[in-house]
């Protein structure tokens, strides 16, 4: 499959590489893109729309604000879009419309999926590389496309994969994030997740 993923930051970068491991076809979009040609072997490189328009799926792993002012020039119209982004304004102060709601409100037609957000990056993709199993969660009003991407965590690594239902599901995943940050601050680094413990 081809995979256009927007943003070549650690977010990015990592989900890349992930997703080129697995065999599937990847370009990186994000302005210093080309200049990453020695971190990304393998791996097309290119602007942010030329990476859209080459995505069957696409990916954002851009902040929120950055999201949706880069996405007026994507083609992603269609296609399954996994969010994975945040606002950073969001995380010390008032989440208003949370970043996926509003991207799927300016892009109707788009079938996005929520992942990944609550998640330090280098376990997005390697989700055992903790002691215990840990929960991924995953939200959209398309079931087909939610269903689709659960196969893709599946094959990241993932099992305990919570399904919470539309993208209402959003307003609590992208909190999370800013529960996140007070995490990591508190334990001294990112290896760490949430786990949903229930009987
Ligand atoms: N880091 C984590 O552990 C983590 C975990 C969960 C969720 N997230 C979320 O994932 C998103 C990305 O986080 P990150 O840590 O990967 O950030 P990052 O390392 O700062 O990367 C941000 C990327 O955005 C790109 N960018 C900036 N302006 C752009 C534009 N106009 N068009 C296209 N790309 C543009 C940058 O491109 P250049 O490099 O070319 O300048 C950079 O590659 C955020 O929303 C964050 O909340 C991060």
């Amino acid at each position: 499959m081809r995979i256009g993923v927007l943003g070549s930051g650690d977010v990015g970068g990592k989900i890349a590489k992930k997703f080129a491991a697995l065999g599937h076809e990847v370009m990186l979009g994000s302005p210093h893109a080309k200049d990453k040609a020695d971190q990304f072997p393998g791996i097309k490189l290119g602007t942010a729309p030329e990476a859209a328009s080459h995505g069957e799926w696409v990916v954002n792993a851009m902040e929120g604000a950055t999201a949706l002012k880069v996405l007026e020039d994507c083609a992603i119209e269609g296609k399954i879009f996994v969010d994975i982004g945040n606002f950073e304004s969001s995380i010390e102060g008032p989440l208003e419309t949370p970043l996926g709601e509003a991207i799927q409100a300016a892009h109707p037609k788009t079938r996005l999926v929520k992942t990944l957000n609550n998640i330090s990056a280098h376990l997005m993709v390697d989700p055992n590389g903790l002691p215990q199993q840990t929960t991924v969660f995953i939200a959209s009003n398309d079931e087909n496309a939610k269903a689709e991407v659960k196969e893709v965590l599946k094959a990241f690594g993932w099992s305990d994969i919570v399904d919470l239902g539309d993208l209402k599901a959003c307003r609590a995943m992208e909190n999370m994030a800013a529960a996140w940050v007070s995490i990591e601050k508190a334990v001294g680094g990112p290896n760490f997740n949430f786990a949903l413990v229930r009987s």
